[in-house]
């Protein structure tokens, strides 16, 4: 049988890295195409590699006249909420114009398929929790507003043009393969365990939790933390499902909201070691507690994570950075 054809375009970053990994574990023939930007070599592993970037549009639609795959996963996007509130044209560039660039190259070449990487900030401050699907959308960052306009976008999209499309609403990504060298290594780092798992083994000298005066029951921020290959599982189920759902828009998460304190305590917990970190201010765009409503994307994909306990995502994290202290840097 011929194995499927994927192309991953952001294969080397952080949740792309892992995708690409659980696939050719699956029997996949995965093409990782990057720009190198954020992602890295290193994370790369039997794969072929593309270096392109998805703003170079001709050279994009050469790609795909000249490759035939069965399925696109669409991981490219700068994603520092805070950078995008100081530079919203590079969000607006690089994340909706490059995926449009993308359908209109699939478009142009007859690719019928594609995965999108979306996030729970399109739904902004939540007024009900867990967060359904069908909760008001206002993001209130331009980050989650480009990915917003992308979703929108590929509904418009699929309306017209045929073009089956699943936005996965991603809450917090978490965890690695360490046994694989495959880690978190983000340039600056905003996300909390790899934070705090650098500043317990320390390599980082300072690390502040922000805001301890929140409306949770320690005043800390809440987040539900998924396993990446937990994550990359659902990218599997959602593209087989694409043959029957035209269009697919679920969150991925586990249900289970964990304090920022609880996180600092999970890693104290795995290293043995009770951890201090300084307090500081609210972070500006933080709202209280993001917890998903997975039950329609384990009701439509048939998937349940089974990856994401805490203590070893943490562990996980632990064994990478100890390994690799400046991640994929020697
Ligand atoms: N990490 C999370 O917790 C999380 C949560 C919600 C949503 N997401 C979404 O998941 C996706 C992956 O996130 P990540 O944490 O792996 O980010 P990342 O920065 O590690 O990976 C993004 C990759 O895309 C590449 N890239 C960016 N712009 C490109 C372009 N124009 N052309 C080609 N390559 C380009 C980068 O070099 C990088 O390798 C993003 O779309 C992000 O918005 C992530």
């Amino acid at each position: 049988m011929r194995k499927s054809k994927l192309l991953v375009i952001g294969g080397a970053g952080y949740v792309g890295s892992h995708f690409a990994l659980h696939a050719v574990n699956r029997g996949f023939h995965v093409t990782i195409m990057d720009n190198l930007s954020k992602g890295h070599l290193g994370a790369v592993r039997s794969q072929r590699f593309v270096h392109t970037d998805l703003m170079d549009r001709s050279g994009f639609e050469s790609h795909l006249f000249e490759n035939r795959y069965d399925g696109i996963l669409h991981f490219a996007a700068s994603c520092l909420v805070g950078e995008s509130v100081e530079k919203p044209a590079h969000y607006y560039q690089n994340n909706v114009i490059a995926a449009f660039n993308m359908l209109e190259a699939m478009r142009a070449t007859g690719h019928q398929k594609v995965i999108f990487s979306s996030t729970c900030a399109v739904y902004g401050v939540p007024d009900s929790l867990p967060i359904g699907e069908n909760h008001t959308k206002q993001p209130i960052s331009p980050y989650g507003r480009s990915k917003l306009a992308i979703e929108w976008m590929l509904e418009d999209y699929q309306a017209a043009y045929g073009i089956r499309s699943a936005a996965l609403r991603y809450f917090n990504a978490a965890g690695c393969e360490p046994s694989h060298d495959l880690g978190e290594d983000h340039n600056p780092e905003t996300h909390l365990i790899p934070t705090v798992v650098r500043y317990a083994l320390g390599i980082q000298k300072k690390f502040t939790l922000f805001g301890s005066d929140y409306p949770t029951p320690d005043g800390t921020c809440i987040r539900d933390y998924i396993h990446v290959t937990d994550l990359a599982e659902a990218h599997l189920k959602a593209l087989d499902m694409l043959d029957r759902e035209p269009l697919i828009r679920v969150n991925l998460g586990t249900g289970i909201g964990l304090s920022n304190k609880e996180i600092v305590d999970a890693v104290g917990r795995v290293l043995g070691r009770t951890i201090h970190p300084a307090l500081g201010p609210r972070r500006a765009g933080d709202p209280p507690e993001l917890v998903a409503d997975a039950r329609e994307a384990q009701r439509i994909l048939n998937w349940t994570p089974k990856r994401s306990h805490i203590d070893a995502v943490v562990g996980e994290v632990v064994a990478w950075f100890s390994k690799h202290p400046n991640g994929y840097h020697a």
